[in-house]
């Protein structure tokens, strides 16, 4: 079995360097990321095992991290009924189960649930051991305490987990991710962006947050876009971006007619994501990003190769240089106000040799008339280029295509009018051509 960030030789030596590139390597020992398959925390011990998927048969440091922070405050799960989500060897439910928790529930994809259950018994721990894969809409779980530990490890299950978190009623969550991985800081932004509260942070080597419970999810008020083979939910109550605005079928109907194999791509201004998610079948990876990422999430979480992340234009956070070879999006060029920073955006994500193609709908003084002077789309076709971005074509495209009638449940309020829309292809100007 390998880890994250691991390699596979069995025969790796004990002074052996993980090879992690999100980290300081030198920190790392082979002891602490492999150290025995038994783990003894307070009285407990617990096992791990070769038979797990998805790295679940290691005690990982977030669990570790979660048990001694039980050990020392118990009085966060004694008498309350804690849930473990992605339990693996079951270490931290099984703490909270030691201290006098009122019940524990661990909770894990199905095959990792026999290494829990063992453990459990091994330790004369009553709990219940129940499969919930986040990636499916399970039946509501309802307990005060949720434990997560070491869950966060790849980008396809940001989106599943961040649904799963807010499906699950509860008072408290306790997560606990490696701080090797920029993955965590990345979940804790979707996390703020749905409305959880953040109590405490503690981080060493193990970022270590307990969070209040995110506001009750609007999910009754959902209804659905259909285009081609997608279903997408979208949601009026999360304002502009919770619909699905013609555009963005325009833009996704458009980039489907493209050969895009291979490509990593970032929808900026995602909404509820439809474009991103339209593609996805015939890229390598997509990233839906937003300031608010619930619904874009929801729509994502049955994608292997889609992620949603927190992204605010022009808002650089830290060293995140990640680029693409696609960036996209659709009805973002109305807001004039944000034109500087959203080029930058493009400008800064953009691979040298990647594309990006925006739906531009200008302000129209009449039926598809375009006021020079006024049209939101010129306006950003001279910002961008003060951001060294260079208009390749602009493609007049329908907006509604009713022969093809590909598209259903859309808001049809949200049209003006106007039977096509622009799509802009731009590309970053090659240094040589810098005046
Ligand atoms: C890195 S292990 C951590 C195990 C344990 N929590 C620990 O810290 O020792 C990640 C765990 O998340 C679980 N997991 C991954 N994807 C999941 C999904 N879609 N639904 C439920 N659990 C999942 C894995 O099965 C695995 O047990």
């Amino acid at each position: 079995m390998t880890r994250p960030g691991t390699a596979t030789n069995p025969n790796l030596s004990h002074r052996w360097k993980a090879p992690c590139t999100s980290c300081d390597q030198t920190k790392l020992e082979y002891e602490e990321l492999w150290g025995p398959r038994e783990i003894r925390v307070g009285g407990l011990s617990v096992q791990g095992s070769d038979e797990c998927v998805e790295f679940g048969g290691e005690v990982w440091p977030g669990a570790k991290a979660i048990a001694r922070l039980l050990a020392e405050r118990p009085d966060l799960v004694r008498g309350r009924r804690v849930v473990e989500l992605g339990c693996g060897a079951g270490l931290a439910g099984l703490t909270a189960a030691s201290l006098g928790a009122a019940s524990v529930t661990l909770t894990d994809l199905e095959p990792n649930l026999g290494l829990a259950a063992a453990n459990a018994r091994a330790n004369g721990l009553v709990v219940s051991c129940e499969p919930l894969d986040w990636r499916r809409h399970e039946a509501r779980l309802e307990c005060d305490v949720v434990l997560a530990a070491d869950v966060v490890y790849k980008p396809s299950l940001v989106a599943p987990l961040l649904c799963a978190l807010r499906e699950i009623a509860y008072g408290l969550l306790v997560l606990a991710n490696d701080e090797r991985s920029a993955n965590q800081r990345r979940f804790a932004t979707c996390l703020e962006s749905c409305g959880f509260r953040l109590l405490e942070e503690h981080a060493t080597d193990v970022l270590l947050q307990l969070y209040g419970p995110p506001p009750s999810s609007s999910s009754g008020q959902m209804t659905e876009v259909r285009f081609a083979d997608l279903a997408v939910r979208q949601d009026a109550t999360e304002g502009l971006g919770g619909l699905v605005w013609p555009g963005a079928v325009a833009l996704a109907r458009y980039l489907r007619t493209l050969d895009l194999t291979g490509s990593s791509v970032l929808e900026l201004g995602c909404g509820a994501g439809l474009v991103g998610l339209a593609i996805a079948d015939r890229v390598a990876s997509v990233v839906l990003s937003d300031e608010l990422v619930g619904l874009a999430a929801t729509n994502a979480r049955t994608f292997d190769n889609a992620t949603v992340r927190v992204l605010v234009w022009g808002l650089r956070r830290g060293e995140d240089d990640q680029s693409f070879d696609l960036v996209i999006g659709a009805e973002l060029t109305p807001y004039l106000d944000a034109h500087d920073d959203l080029a930058a955006e493009i400008a800064h994500r953009l691979r040298p040799t990647g594309r990006a193609f925006l739906t531009a709908a200008p302000f129209r003084s009449g039926k598809n008339d375009c006021k020079t002077t006024t049209c939101a789309t010129h306006n950003f076709i001279n910002t961008a280029a003060r951001h060294r971005l260079v208009v390749d074509r602009v493609l007049q495209a329908p907006i509604l295509d009713d022969k093809n009638g590909d598209v259903q449940g859309l808001d049809l309020a949200l049209d003006d009018g106007f039977d096509h829309t622009l799509i802009l292809e731009l590309r970053l100007a090659s240094s040589s051509s810098l005046p």
